[in-house]
């Protein structure tokens, strides 16, 4: 008897996507079966390029296919296609898929920092990612990317954005002169998102990363209005305060109905240059307990590195500069548990879910 898709289908039904809980067929994400006498190759498209387990996924399919009586060879391409969160009407960036803002309670705890590397991650699996920096009252983004210099040009009534390391960016540092202050008044803040978001051309994008302002101002009201977000990723450090500030802008951004897509704890240990051994510096909560404590995932830690440090200062983030330390690791994993959040969340939006 020859081999049957069904065959084929009912073998990878014994794959379950580890968050999502389901299995790959119910899923959808076999998108094509073909068999040749008895060679088998399938394709699966996962929700997002940036997927940590993709391997270990590939490896169960073949195995699940080599199960089947009569299978000589099984074949598992993985492909991704990043699922695209609603976009009402009004939407001002209708084809970016996912637009994740990164908050945190005060400034100073490495925001901007961990922002930037962990878009270089993301764009590193093959996603197309934005950086919009939204830090009005201190953007940072031109000069940790290298890009101060930069004044960006306008077609077809468009801003274009400047790209850098693979990524689209735009910040009100470019626009503005040099020395040049503004002296924000709410209102303002809120037209300046707005525009950011409106007048660049923007295009396709898989996520695109709002580096936003500290605190709970008007900067993340508008985004979360005129955007709807996938979801927040807080940013704090191992002191108390932090973590005390942190719990506000949950609750915060609760209220807004963006979801908490998880906690970053960065500088969390010291990596000492000389020997690379990691020490605690600071004796607050980890990352990981304050996570538990506010129930929102605990999407990893970044250690204290001076190398983190310089290299943002000299326009060459650090997974770019330093791509085999420690630090880099961490943006790595943490940029894999941050676009699989940004699946479950589109995925359990499809269906209506209980408030
Ligand atoms: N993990 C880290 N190790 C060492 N220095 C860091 C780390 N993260 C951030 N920094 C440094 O701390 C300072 C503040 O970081 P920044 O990203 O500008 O914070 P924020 O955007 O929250 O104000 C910068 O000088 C930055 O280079
Ligand atoms: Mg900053």
């Amino acid at each position: 008897m020859p081999l049957s898709e069904q065959e084929v289908l009912d073998a990878l039904r014994h794959v379950m996507d580890p968050d999502l809980h389901r299995d790959i067929v119910s899923l959808g994400f076999v998108k094509a079966v073909s068999i040749d006498g008895s060679d088998v190759s399938v394709r699966v498209e996962l929700t997002t390029p940036a997927c940590p387990v993709k391997d270990q996924l590939r490896e169960e399919c073949e195995a699940r296919i080599l199960e089947v009586a009569g299978v000589t060879s099984a074949s598992v391409e993985m492909t991704a296609q990043v699922r695209q969160r609603q976009t009402p009407q009004g939407d001002l960036i209708p084809g970016v898929k996912h637009c994740i803002a990164i908050a945190s309670g005060k400034g100073g705890v490495g925001k901007s920092t961990v922002t930037v590397n962990l878009a270089i991650a993301l764009a590193e699996t093959g996603a197309k990612v934005g950086l919009l920096d939204a830090d009005v009252y201190g953007p940072s983004i031109p000069m940790m990317m290298g890009a101060e210099a930069e004044r960006p040009f306008t077609s077809e009534g468009k801003i274009i954005p400047i790209e850098r390391f693979g990524i689209s960016m735009m910040s009100l540092g470019f626009l503005l002169e040099e020395g040049q202050a503004v002296l924000w008044r709410g209102p303002m803040v809120a037209g300046t998102v707005k525009q950011l978001l409106e007048d660049v051309a923007w295009g396709e994008l898989d996520y695109l990363l709002v580096d936003l302002p500290p605190g709970t101002g008007d900067a993340p009201m508008s985004l979360a209005q005129l955007a709807p977000l996938t979801g927040v990723v807080i940013v704090t450090t191992p002191h108390h305060v932090a973590a005390n500030i942190a719990g506000k802008s949950v609750q915060l951004f609760r209220r807004l109905n963006a979801p908490i897509m998880g906690v970053v704890e960065n500088m969390a240990g010291f990596v000492c240059p000389n020997c690379g051994e990691v020490s605690q510096i600071f004796a607050g909560m980890s990352g990981e307990e304050l996570a538990k404590k506010l129930d929102v995932p605990y999407l990893g830690s970044v250690p204290l590195d001076p190398a983190v440090s310089a290299a943002g200062d000299n326009g060459v983030p650090s997974i770019v500069s330093d791509p085999s330390r420690l630090q880099s690791a961490s943006f790595r994993a943490i940029a894999g548990k941050l676009a699989r959040e940004a699946s479950i969340i589109a995925m359990s939006r499809r269906a209506p879910q209980p408030v």
